[in-house]
């Protein structure tokens, strides 16, 4: 049984890691930029509300993002735990979740919260490419794929993600300072927060998550 949350700014590794611990422990990732860039790519009225925001590197609107989530952690797959990657992201969210969690007399066991650099952020966002058929992620430099523009793992083909340029990528991370780091104070207070320094090998971050997590 785990349930779980992945903070930090866009570029920190949430999604790298997320890949990683759901793998170990079994659990669902459940990631709220996926859900709407399939949503986008499937043209759903959802993805067409959500692509205005995401483009400019502007968050949902809360309303759109809290009922969607409830909604994912009700399925039968959650019952064992979940991995939350990107939710919350406001007071608000985390304030609905903690309710809602709260209804079937649960709460968070860990809040991962993976700290990295502006600048490194920077070299990471707009490095990165993801695999269009399984969403795994590369980085030209620190993870590059072994063929270039192809994923290892399926074989698909490689791309950058549309709000991965760097006047969008820096406006993600301002909104990331203003809207959610405040949820840094929010779990140190009640007590989920465990801090890591993001800037490190994923092997070695992945390992020190474990440890902090338990086997
Ligand atoms: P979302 O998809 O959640 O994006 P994000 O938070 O901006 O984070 P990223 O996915 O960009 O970064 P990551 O931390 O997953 O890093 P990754 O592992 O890929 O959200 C997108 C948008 O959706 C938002 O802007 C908003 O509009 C909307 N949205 C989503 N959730 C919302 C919510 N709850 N409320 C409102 N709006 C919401 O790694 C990045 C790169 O670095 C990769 O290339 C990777 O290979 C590389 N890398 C990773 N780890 C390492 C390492 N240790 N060393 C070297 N390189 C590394
Ligand atoms: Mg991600």
């Amino acid at each position: 049984m785990l349930r779980a949350v992945l903070l930090g700014p866009p570029g920190a590794g949430k999604g790298t890691m997320a890949f990683k611990i759901v793998d170990k422990y079994g659990i669902p990732h459940i990631s709220t930029g996926d859900i709407f860039r399939a949503n986008i790519k499937e043209g759903t009225e959802l993805g067409k509300k959500a692509q205005e925001y995401m483009n400019k590197g502007e968050l949902v609107p809360d309303e759109l993002v809290c009922d969607l989530v409830k909604d994912r952690l009700s399925k039968d797959d959650c019952s064992n735990g979940f991995l939350l990657d990107g939710f919350p992201r406001t007071i608000m969210q985390a304030v609905e979740l903690d309710a809602f969690l709260k209804e079937s007399g649960n709460r968070l066991d860990i809040v991962v919260n993976i700290q990295v650099g502006k600048e490194e952020l920077m070299k990471r966002l707009t490095g990165r490419r993801v695999c269009k058929n399984c969403g795994a992620s590369y980085h030209i430099v620190n993870i590059p794929p072994k063929v270039e523009g192809v994923c290892d793992q399926c074989g698909g083909e490689l791309q950058q993600r549309k709000d991965d340029n760097a006047e969008t990528a820096e406006n993600r991370i301002n909104v990331y300072e203003t809207q959610t780091a405040p949820l840094v104070g929010y779990y140190a207070e009640s007590g989920a927060l465990a801090d890591f320094n993001g800037e490190t090998s994923v092997d070695s971050l992945f390992d020190k998550i474990v440890e902090a997590i338990g086997e």
